[in-house]
Formats: C-alpha cells, sequence, structure tokens
C-alpha cells in the first residue's frame, strides 16, 4: 500500500518539473524497493510529468525496477574480474537453486531472494564474488554459491522453491573414496 502523503511531501520537496523525475522514482524505489503502480499515478496526478515521460525514465535506468523484489537480495559481481572467473556459473547455479527458469525473471517465485547483477564490488581478488545481505562469498564456483544460499536461506527461516538444489557434476566437490581398511573380525 502506498502512502500517498509521503509521495506529496517528496514532491513537495523536489519539484514538479520532467527534471523532478529521477529523484522522485530514487525516493519511491528506496522506500518500496520498486515501484508501485500506485506511487507512479500520484506523480503522474500531482506534477507536470507526463506518464510516458515517467515510465520513459523509469525503463531507461536500470537502476528502477518495475516488479516487486525478493525480500532478500544476492547481488553477483559482473566486474571483470568476476566475469572472466566465471561469474555466469554463479547465475546459473544460483538460478537452478531458486528455480528462476525465464531469462527475464530474476526472483523466486515464493519472493524469497532476487538475483542482481552488479559492476565490480571492490575485492576482486576473491573473484568471483556474490554478497548476500551482508556477508561477502568469494572464491566461489556454483556449488559454493548454491550451499551458500542454502545456508543463508535455513539462517533467515526462507526456503528454496522446490528445494531444488541441483549442483552440477562438475561443481560437485571431490566424492570421497571409501574406506577400504576391512573392519576387524573377531571370532
Ligand atoms: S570484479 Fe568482482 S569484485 Fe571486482
Amino acid at each position: 500500500m502506498v502512502d500517498k502523503a509521503l509521495v506529496q511531501k517528496w514532491i513537495a520537496e523536489t519539484g514538479s518539473d520532467a527534471s523532478a523525475a529521477v529523484p522522485l522514482l530514487q525516493a519511491v524505489q528506496n522506500e518500496y524497493g520498486y515501484l508501485p503502480r500506485e506511487a507512479m499515478n500520484i506523480i503522474v496526478s500531482e506534477t507536470d510529468i507526463s506518464a510516458s515521460q515517467l515510465f520513459g525514465v523509469a525503463t531507461f535506468y536500470s537502476q528502477f525496477r518495475l516488479e516487486p523484489v525478493g525480500r532478500h537480495i544476492i547481488k553477483v559481481c559482473h566486474g571483470t574480474a568476476c566475469h572472466v572467473s566465471g561469474a555466469d556459473r554463479i547465475n546459473t547455479a544460483l538460478r537452478q537453486s531458486l528455480g528462476i527458469r525465464e531469462e527475464e525473471e530474476d526472483t523466486a517465485s515464493n519472493g524469497s531472494y532476487t538475483i542482481e547483477d552488479v559492476a565490480c564490488i571492490g575485492c576482486c581478488s576473491l573473484a568471483p564474488v556474490m554478497v548476500i545481505g551482508g556477508e561477502t562469498f568469494g572464491n566461489l564456483k556454483g556449488a559454493d554459491a548454491q550451499r551458500s544460499l542454502k545456508k543463508h536461506a535455513r539462517q533467515h527461516g526462507e526456503f528454496l522453491p522446490g528445494h531444488e538444489e541441483e549442483i552440477s557434476e562438475a561443481d560437485a566437490p571431490e566424492k570421497k573414496s571409501p574406506d577400504k581398511r576391512k573392519k576387524e573380525v573377531r571370532p
């Protein structure tokens, strides 16, 4: 539910011509995590910004989201060091765990997690890197990312849709060979 008085306050502080579109959208997104349609309508009806101008700005800048985000954000670094170290494999593994199949989607169907690709986060020596909440995970393979996500979910009372934690063979940790020592047989 959008707080109309709050949006009006932002408009009063920011202005109502076209140059206010970006700061107003930023204020809305900071408050709600995305741009609810209701908030956009309030801005259009109470400023000189037209619906097409506002929607144009909202879709032009990648920082703005028109859909709700998950309760937790997973930031996957796609800076140069992380990119060459396999950041795409981290995305693939996380999407697998979260059951996200459509290419244009980035949020689990149960609203638990959203995957966000970000630029360098400043710890390139740990590439590839992801951040969940305030915690940074580095030197990741797909299976590490899946395990860290599973642990985070357990700690925060979330579940992964379908429990699809299929760890690809390539990323799976080496299986320990069975202990070949024979048990002592007592007569
Ligand atoms: S490129 Fe990923 S932390 Fe710098």
